[in-house]
């Protein structure tokens, strides 16, 4: 049987505080109302001072690894976008911080479509031999990116965590990881950035501007981009793998808004019922937003063994992807 990579374990964290719509209402010139019509979202939730990505991170790969029934990974891939320092990456401290001594961590940054990638880089990493166990983890301190004045980011991205841990497997096994199909298009770098912070700015010889050390993205741009993308990719990776459209079992795309998931599944000509959705709960939380959605869809029971799951993602870059997947037999996390 074909050899591929197989999910052996799954985990969710979000940091105890929530930040309501009403809340958010009480200090921007926004609603619950708009923000609940135009993006699906209820409520999110976001870090305390002095909590950071590898905090989160470290959370939900812990809880990956209790829930496979191990205690060790001999590779560590975090895709984040709010990485704790410039430099280093965050993944070496993550590892650290789950004790899983020397091993090679290293954080990839795709923004919105960073699990994507470091799913990819896992399942790669594994049918290769380099590694037995991956945890690949999505992680974001989003919060942290955002400008306090704002209303057209603020209401949209929360903080979280998700990981995933794989092994070597069998394609015909729950849990089988079956395409990953990626892209970019780099013409597209202005519409979700962080201007400040990098050697653009650095070597620019100019003074440091207020604006350009938050995260901005052209919303409307972004939308339809994002709605298009993800429906190619996704259409791509499953003639890849070999399935029809009709045959997905569940849509697990990124949670940017409810309006692009529903959008997505019609495109496909999926019934928007089959998309798993919490962004209700959590908001935008970029690049852990796929996994943190897989943990959801475990814990409702919507996720079920042997389900084929098709996952779609359009993020920063821009970059974006589609995975296939077949949902393993495990324990709630
Ligand atoms: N509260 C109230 N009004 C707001 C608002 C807020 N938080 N943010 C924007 N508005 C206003 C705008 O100023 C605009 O007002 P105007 O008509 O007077 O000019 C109006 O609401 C409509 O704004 P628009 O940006 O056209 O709204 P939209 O329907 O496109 O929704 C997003 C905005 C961001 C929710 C939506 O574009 C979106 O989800 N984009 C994609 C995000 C995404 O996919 N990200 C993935 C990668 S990170």
């Amino acid at each position: 049987m074909t050899r591929a990579a197989v999910i052996a374990g799954v985990g969710g964290h979000v940091p105890a505080r929530v930040v309501t719509n009403d809340e958010l209402a009480q200090r921007l010139d926004t609603s619950d109302a708009w923000i609940r019509s135009r993006t699906g979202i209820a409520q999110r939730h976001v870090v305390e001072p002095g909590v950071t990505t590898s905090d989160l991170a470290a959370e939900a790969g812990r809880r990956a690894l209790k829930n496979a029934g191990h205690d060790t990974a001999d590779l560590v891939i975090v895709a984040t976008t709010s990485p704790d320092r410039p430099c280093p990456a965050t993944a070496p401290t993550v590892a650290a911080k789950l004790g899983l001594g020397e091993v090679p961590a290293y954080d990839i940054a795709a923004v919105c479509s960073g699990f994507l990638y470091a799913l990819q880089a896992g399942a790669a990493a594994v049918l290769a031999g380099h590694a037995e166990r991956v945890l690949v983890i999505g992680a974001e301190a989003f919060s942290t990116l955002l400008s306090p004045t704002d209303r057209t980011t603020a209401v949209i991205f929360g903080d979280g965590a998700g990981a995933l841990l794989l092994r070597a497997g069998t394609a015909d096994e729950p849990g089988a990881v079956h395409h990953v199909h990626l892209a970019s298009d780099g013409t597209m770098a202005d519409l979700i950035t962080v201007r400040g912070g990098g050697a653009e700015e650095r070597s620019s010889g100019l003074p440091v501007r207020e604006e350009d050390r938050y995260f901005r993205m052209e919303g409307k741009s972004v939308f339809f981009a994002a709605v298009r993308r993800m429906a190619q990719s996704s259409l791509t990776a499953l003639s890849r793998t070999g399935w029809d459209t009709a045959q997905v079992d569940r849509l697990v795309g990124h949670q940017a808004n409810t309006r692009i998931l529903h959008a997505v599944a019609e495109q496909l000509g999926l019934p928007a019922e089959r998309a798993v959705i919490n962004i209700d709960q959590v908001g935008n939380t970029s690049a852990a937003s796929i996994p943190l959605a897989l943990a959801h869809g475990m814990a409702t029971g919507e996720l079920r063994t042997d389900d084929r799951v098709l996952l779609t993602a359009f993020g920063g870059g821009a970059t974006w992807g589609a995975a296939t997947v077949t949902w393993p037999d495990l324990p709630p996390s």
